[in-house]
């Protein structure tokens, strides 16, 4: 159990539709009561839905992102595309870049740059996910992957406040496997002493449930959860925030 202020973010992928918005209820009442404790809820659902869940948020403290956005910071021709700007102005506060499921489609830590500073430019607080493959892992290479990560993705940023870390081992995502607990806190130790200044908030993601909940919220040096197919269920959302501080 902890007491810190931690992150809980739904990263609801290509999933849901207006008819999504009635099982919002559930978690608007709880952002309200006490349970809550200090739990701080993010939800990030596809681009079509951002603006109905800002407005169906706007008398409660739960926050919205968007899950990706175009390098570009101006209008252009670039079908299928939205840019930070656009999803400032549809009510996001946040957006997540670098996930593996586009990094595996061609999404470069070069690009990936790009993105994270047209994203702070335009007053978005960036959740920026890394993470090492099986292949990778088995060759040991977990560090020098997160450190390439870091320091492409982030290169010729100053202000990093507004950046958000979230490790994600590409095989514990969908997999329903979590790394063993000292492996998980040396790689968020050494994620966070890549930074010298001041210490970014690193959460976690990949399979985090309301069961291993109990074994996550143990590791210290996490400050919260980037959370795929449980956040699509709100009572099991609700049940991970509950168990982090039960
Ligand atoms: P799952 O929680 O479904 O494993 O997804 C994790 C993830 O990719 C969040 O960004």
């Amino acid at each position: 159990m902890t007491n810190k202020y931690m992150y809980f973010i739904a990263n609801w992928k290509m999933y849901g539709n207006l008819s999504s918005l009635k099982t919002l209820d559930k978690v608007i009442k709880f952002s309200k009561s006490k349970e809550i404790k200090g739990g701080r809820l993010i939800y990030c659902p596809p681009n079509t839905l951002i603006s109905s869940f800002s407005k169906k948020f706007k008398n409660c403290q739960i926050g919205i992102g968007g899950q990706n956005c175009h390098e570009s910071d101006v209008y252009g021709a670039h079908t299928g595309f939205v840019n930070s700007q656009m999803l400032k102005n549809i009510g996001a506060h946040f957006v997540i870049i670098g996930h593996s499921e586009n990094r595996v489609k061609g999404e470069s830590d070069k690009l990936i740059n790009l993105k994270i500073k047209s994203a702070l430019d335009a007053k978005l607080k960036v959740i920026f996910c890394i993470g090492e493959t099986l292949n990778e892992k088995k060759k040991k290479k977990t560090h020098s992957i997160l450190s390439r990560q870091i320091k492409i993705g982030l290169k010729n940023i100053k202000y990093k406040s507004n950046i958000f870390l979230a490790y994600e081992p590409v095989w514990a995502i969908g997999s329903g496997l979590i790394p063993k607990h000292q492996d998980l806190f040396k790689t968020v130790k050494y994620i966070k002493s890549k930074f010298k200044d001041k210490l970014p908030k690193v959460l976690y993601g990949g399979s985090v449930n309301p069961k291993n909940i109990t074994i996550l919220r143990e590791i210290n040096n996490i400050d919260g959860f980037l959370i795929g197919g449980a956040s699509q269920n709100a009572k099991k959302f609700i049940d991970i925030v509950k168990k982090t501080y039960s």
